[in-house]
């Protein structure tokens, strides 16, 4: 596993394991493997209903406290500053955890304007030591800035929607400049097109992986980090047998050829609902 540091000096690993379209019993079984699989970081969100399933399998685990790393985010009708606090109050109850080591704002939700005073809630909680590091998810250039001027902790990490078709360039080039790491959300495309792209299929051929290996390892080698999600126990592994190989520098350009600016989910400034 390859670990990061976050600007707060957090450790980070590179590679964790997403739970979205997990149903909350399934998600227990799903996390139990991926812990048994070698994956400590895993990301959940108080709108994908399985932070209770993913507690219970954190509680049975053997891999201690502090090697987990452990991702909630708060949902859009949760935002503004007393509902944050309150909508955490009942993330980490479902997790049955005592504090989280990340945690996102889900949206911006730029129509209702209140993503600012959401954030404050998120500094309140880190500086009560209740969360490890903070962040964001799905915030475009202006959403980015205009947090930057007002915050006072900066996000350690923007999630964004991110694989070869949508290689988010500018957003990637303004958060290596102030620090802030790109999380891909949908790294694998929801398992789409990409995974049939031609050129993808011709180097997971040449290196004797498969196309999934391949974009994850893009993902890495760009410092990118990657939260795909699986409930298939062979993919599960699959997925985190990555860091055996490494991509060349033309297979690199390659696929960052391939990008279309194409999006699967929703542009933030569009998702605006509650
Ligand atoms: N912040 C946000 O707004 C946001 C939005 C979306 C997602 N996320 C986070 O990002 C995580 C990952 O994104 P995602 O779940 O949308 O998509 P993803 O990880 O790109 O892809 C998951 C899909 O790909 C399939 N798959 C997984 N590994 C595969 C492999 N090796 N070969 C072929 N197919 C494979 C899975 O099928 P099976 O499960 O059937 O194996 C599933 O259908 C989510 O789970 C969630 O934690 C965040």
């Amino acid at each position: 596993m390859d670990f990061i540091t976050l600007n707060n000096g957090k450790k980070m690993p590179q590679l964790g394991f997403g739970v979205w379209q997990v149903e909350d019993d399934q998600a227990t079984a799903s996390v139990a493997k991926a812990l048994e699989t070698g994956y400590t970081s895993i990301d959940t969100a108080m709108i994908y209903k399985n932070e209770k399933g993913v507690g219970k399998a954190l509680k049975e685990t053997s891999v201690p406290r502090e090697d987990l790393f452990i991702t909630t985010k708060v949902w859009n009708s949760d935002q503004g500053y007393e509902n944050t606090l309150r909508a955490f109050d009942e993330s980490l109850e479902r997790l049955g955890l005592d504090y989280v080591d990340l945690y996102l704002i889900h949206w911006p939700t730029p129509e209702f304007d209140n993503y600012i005073d959401t954030y404050k809630a998120l500094e309140k909680l880190y500086k009560d030591g209740r969360v490890k590091s903070i962040g964001v998810c799905n915030f475009e250039l202006e959403h980015l800035e205009r947090l930057l001027a007002e915050c006072e902790v900066p996000p350690v990490l923007n999630q964004v929607e991110c694989h070869p078709y949508l290689a988010q360039n500018a957003l990637k080039e303004f958060c290596t400049l102030n620090n802030i790491f790109v999380e891909a959300w949908s790294p694998l495309d929801q398992g789409g097109e990409v995974l049939k792209d031609e050129t993808i299929q011709k180097i997971a051929e040449a290196k004797g992986k498969s196309p999934a290996q391949v974009v994850l390892r893009w993902h890495l080698q760009n410092d990118t980090i990657v939260i795909p999600k699986s409930v298939t126990p062979s993919r599960i592994e699959e997925n985190f047998d990555v860091f055996d190989f490494e991509l060349t520098e033309a297979e690199m350009n390659e696929i960052d050829g391939l990008n279309k600016d194409r999006r699967k989910g929703a542009h933030p400034n569009e998702m605006n609902v509650r």
